[in-house]
C-alpha cells in the first residue's frame, strides 16, 4: 500500500482502452479529478498480443493533459528496445512482461537507471517462479487477471490465488515492491482484489460501460476499495 496523508490504502490506475479516444485527453482529466491515483496505458503490438492498441505518440499526448503518473504496460515483444523512448515520452512506470524480454534483469535495470519505476508483468499462466528472482529489482508486479490483449474480458479466479500467494511472499521477505492487479476487475470483484493483495488496481471496461460518467464510476471504486482495505 502506499502512505498518502497518512493512510495506507489501495491506488487505483485506470485503463484508458476502452475510452473513446475521440475524447482523449477530457477523459483523463475527468479521472483525475475524480481522484484517479494514476493513469493506465496499455501499449499493443500485435505481435506479443493479438491486438494492436497506440503507441509513444499517446503517451507524449497525455503527458500534456495530466499531472497524474504515466504507467505504462508494455505488451510487447522486446520491450528493451523501446524503454527508452517511453520514458521520454513521460512514463512514470514502466512495465515489461517476463514472458517478452529475455534478459529480463538488464531491461529492469535499464529502466531503472531512466529514472523510471520497473515493473514485470505475469501472465495468467506463468507461475510465480518465473520472477522469483527479479523481484529485489523491481518496483512492482503487474499480476494479470486476464490474458492480455482486449479489455472486457473476465476476471481468472486462479490468477487471484496466485496473488495471493505473492503477497504472502513479497510480506515475507519484506520486498517494498507494490502488487497491481489488471484485467476483469469490476465494481462486484475490486473488494475480492483489494483482500487479495493489491496495492495497486487497474481497470478499464467497467468504468467505460456503466451507464455512469468515468468520473462517478470510478469515485465508487474509491470507496469500495477504501472499505475493502480498512473492513
Ligand atoms: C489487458 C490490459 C488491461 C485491460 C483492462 O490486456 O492490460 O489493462 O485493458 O481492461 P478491463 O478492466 O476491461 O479488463
Ligand atoms: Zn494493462
Amino acid at each position: 500500500m502506499t502512505t498518502i496523508f497518512g493512510h495506507r490504502r489501495p491506488l487505483l490506475s485506470p485503463s484508458i482502452l476502452n475510452a473513446d479516444f475521440s475524447r482523449l485527453g477530457e477523459i483523463v482529466r475527468e479521472l483525475e479529478e475524480a481522484g484517479a491515483d494514476a493513469i493506465h496505458l496499455d501499449v499493443m503490438d500485435g505481435r506479443f498480443v493479438p491486438n494492436i492498441s497506440f503507441g509513444l505518440p499517446v503517451v507524449t499526448a497525455l503527458r500534456h493533459v495530466t499531472t497524474l503518473p504515466l504507467d505504462v504496460h508494455l505488451m510487447i515483444v522486446e520491450p528493451e528496445r523501446y524503454v527508452t523512448a517511453f520514458a521520454e515520452a513521460g512514463a512514470a512506470a514502466i512495465t515489461v512482461h517476463v514472458e517478452a524480454s529475455v534478459h529480463l534483469h538488464r531491461t529492469v535495470q535499464m529502466i531503472r537507471e531512466l529514472g523510471v519505476l520497473a515493473g514485470v508483468a505475469v501472465n495468467p499462466a506463468t507461475p510465480l517462479a518465473a520472477i522469483e528472482e527479479i523481484l529485489p529489482f523491481v518496483d512492482l508486479v503487474l499480476v494479470m487477471t486476464v490474458d492480455p490483449g482486449f479489455g472486457g474480458q473476465s476476471l481468472i479466479p486462479a490468477a487471484l490465488r496466485k496473488l495471493e500467494k505473492l503477497r504472502a511472499l513479497v510480506d515475507q521477505s519484506g520486498l517494498p515492491c507494490l502488487l497491481s492487479v489488471d484485467g476483469g476487475v469490476k465494481l462486484s470483484n475490486v473488494a475480492t482484489v483489494v483482500r487479495a493483495g493489491a496495492d495497486i488496481v487497474v481497470t478499464g471496461s467497467a468504468l467505460f460501460h456503466s451507464g455512469q460518467t468515468p468520473g462517478q464510476e470510478l469515485r465508487r471504486f474509491r470507496d469500495t476499495m477504501q472499505q475493502a482495505f480498512s473492513g
